[in-house]
């Protein structure tokens, strides 16, 4: 490790084989707000990237800049290796950048085969309804959906099931990268098993994947990475096999207080010395090594 190396690339497995998404110093402001500074991520073919933060840290936003709702005002895209601008959402689907928002934005009086094709009926000029069933069928299928029937308003549905339906919608542009913001938060235990089991599915497809969740024992269950957003900075990259709870949650909230975070700052001395932000100092400053932050956003990019 370089001395400029912070925690958050000491746990960093370095950039994915087939990358598929690189963010590279993505920053976005909203007047005074700095919602997203120099923001970086890496997602590759057959990976699940969580994003964990707290309220605030700026996981909407950077949702939207990938969906292309909002416009980066500086940093790269890359899909593949090929630097991209996601000027708008038909942008972002044209990329092959899927996203499912927490809404789903799902219409509740028409059935499962209706949503999934809504503004994108097949055959040139007339509904081709048989078509249209088949495949919608077939998505299920390959997702090994739970849905007795494709001809049952989405209200009838169950969060699972309706999760699933969106999930499915947003596979038919045939996407490389599909964004789930928080797929699992309305649902109980059992859905919330058959969602995981899906973004597994998804996984299992090639896809890259990126997850915005609150809840750590989803994140741990499926996510090969957690990326910790904090006050719209990067907070840490943490390989799931091989990190606690605690550190997670240590990094979201920025605690240094307890055993667990302090031995993340002797290593994060270890490695690096200059990691004063301004923006991101914590409250705690009473460790011998004086360093007021677990992780810091990387400096110099790419690791
Ligand atoms: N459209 C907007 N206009 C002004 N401020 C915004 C807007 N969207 C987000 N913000 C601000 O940017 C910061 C990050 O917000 P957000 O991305 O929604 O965080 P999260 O999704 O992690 O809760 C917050 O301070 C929020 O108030
Ligand atoms: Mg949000």
């Amino acid at each position: 490790m370089s001395p400029a190396t912070s925690v958050a690339t000491a746990t960093h497995a370095g950039p994915p084989a087939e990358p598929v998404l690189t963010l590279r110093g993505i920053s976005k402001t909203f007047g005074s707000v700095n919602a997203l500074t120099s923001i970086d991520l890496d997602v590759g073919a057959g990976e699940v990237i969580a994003i964990v933060g707290d309220n605030g840290a700026g996981k909407s936003t950077l949702v939207k800049v990938l969906a292309g709702v909002h416009r980066p005002d500086s940093g790269e895209i890359m899909i593949g290796s090929r630097p991209v601008a996601i000027t708008d959402p038909a942008a972002a689907i044209s990329l092959g950048i899927a996203t499912v928002f927490q809404d789903l934005a799902l219409c509740e009086n028409l059935n499962v085969v209706e949503n999934l094709f809504l503004g994108r009926e097949l055959g040139p000029a007339r509904l081709d309804e048989v078509a249209m069933e088949v495949r919608a069928w077939e998505l299920l299928r390959q997702l090994s959906a739970r849905i007795p029937t494709v001809r049952i308003p989405v209200a009838s549905l169950s969060g699972g099931q309706r999760q699933t339906v969106a999930i499915a919608r947003s596979l038919l542009g045939e996407p490389r990268l599909i964004i789930l913001d928080e797929p699992t938060a309305a649902l109980g235990v059992a859905q919330t098993a058959e969602v995981l089991d899906l973004i597994e599915r998804l996984r299992e497809r090639g896809l890259a994947v990126v997850m915005i969740s609150h809840n750590m024992e989803d994140v741990r269950a499926v996510a090969d990475r957690v990326v910790v957003l904090r006050l719209g900075r990067n907070n840490g990259v943490f390989d799931v096999a091989t990190v606690s709870a605690q550190d997670i949650v240590a990094a979201i909230t920025g605690a240094t207080d307890n055993a667990v975070t302090r031995r993340t700052v002797r290593r994060a001395t270890h490695a690096d010395q200059s990691t004063a932000h301004p923006e991101g100092v914590t409250r705690v400053t009473e460790h011998p090594e004086g360093v007021t932050r677990v992780t810091e956003h990387q400096e110099g990019g790419t690791p």
